[in-house]
């Protein structure tokens, strides 16, 4: 496990913006992991300033997100994929048809999974995995006690998760308990995964994750047996690391 210290979100920021644009221009045809959430928002308005300025194409790449609520369509304001659409797909030249998300309005949401699962093998997996942290440890929607070796299926979330995301719904708007997320095991078949935490809310699940032991009370801490995960992190969500 590689882990970056970096003063501020920013420069995370930076730094993961950097690492995906070297991906693309590695390889133009690349399979990207992404995620939702507030920590990569600052690295995609940076992947899309450099797209405005002619330097970076999104054009062949694929992207697989992480996860979506079970039950909220793609024009729901919540829903992961307006999020994305939104703060990344709307902005670079990304084909819509190679933007992949779980539906999260599929009539049979097991089979929905079976497909993603199916999907990231014959687009040749995925290249790339950006990565968020839960302040439980969850990465993805695995929440604590998911299997290490879980594959794309509906998970419960927990009520710290559900508390965590209550700040996006109106209090009297349906906030989803379901999601369809991509298993611990099928972000471990990422051939190289970039997790990046800022705040102090995160410092007790990157401690656990970094130097606790492989459990599945943190299921970000399997994350120590990838092979090639860096963890980048600010000062303030590195403050408890020993
Ligand atoms: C998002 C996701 C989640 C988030 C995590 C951190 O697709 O899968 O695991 O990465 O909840 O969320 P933020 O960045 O909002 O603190």
């Amino acid at each position: 496990m590689q882990v970056v210290i970096v003063r501020t979100a920013a420069e995370v920021a930076q730094f993961a913006a950097d690492r995906v644009a070297a991906q693309l221009q590695r390889k133009p045809d690349s399979v990207l992991g992404l995620a939702t959430g507030a920590t990569p928002v600052a690295t995609y308005e940076l992947l899309i300033e450099q797209y405005r300025q002619g330097r970076l194409s999104f054009a062949r790449c694929h992207t697989c997100n992480l996860d979506e609520y079970l039950g909220l369509g793609p024009e729901h304001p919540q829903s992961y994929r307006r999020f994305m659409q939104d703060k990344l797909f709307n902005h670079i030249d990304v084909l819509p048809e190679q933007t992949h998300l779980p539906d999260g309005l599929a009539a049979d949401p097991e089979a929905e999974c079976q497909h993603y699962e199916n999907l990231i093998r014959q687009l040749g997996g995925v290249d790339l995995q950006l990565l968020g942290i839960g302040r439980n440890g969850h990465i993805g929607f695995n929440e604590p006690m998911s299997s290490l070796g879980s594959r794309t299926r509906i998970k419960t979330l927990t009520p710290d998760t559900v508390e965590a995301n209550a700040r996006y719904f109106r209090p009297d708007e349906f906030q989803p308990q379901l999601a369809l997320t991509m298993g611990i095991g099928t972000i471990m078949e990422a051939r190289q995964v970039l997790l990046l935490a800022t705040g102090e809310a995160k410092a007790e699940a990157v401690a656990t994750m970094v130097e606790g032991p492989v459990a599945a009370r943190c299921p970000a801490s399997a994350l120590q047996f990838h092979p090639t995960v860096c963890v980048v992190l600010d000062e303030a969500a590195a403050a408890d690391l020993t």
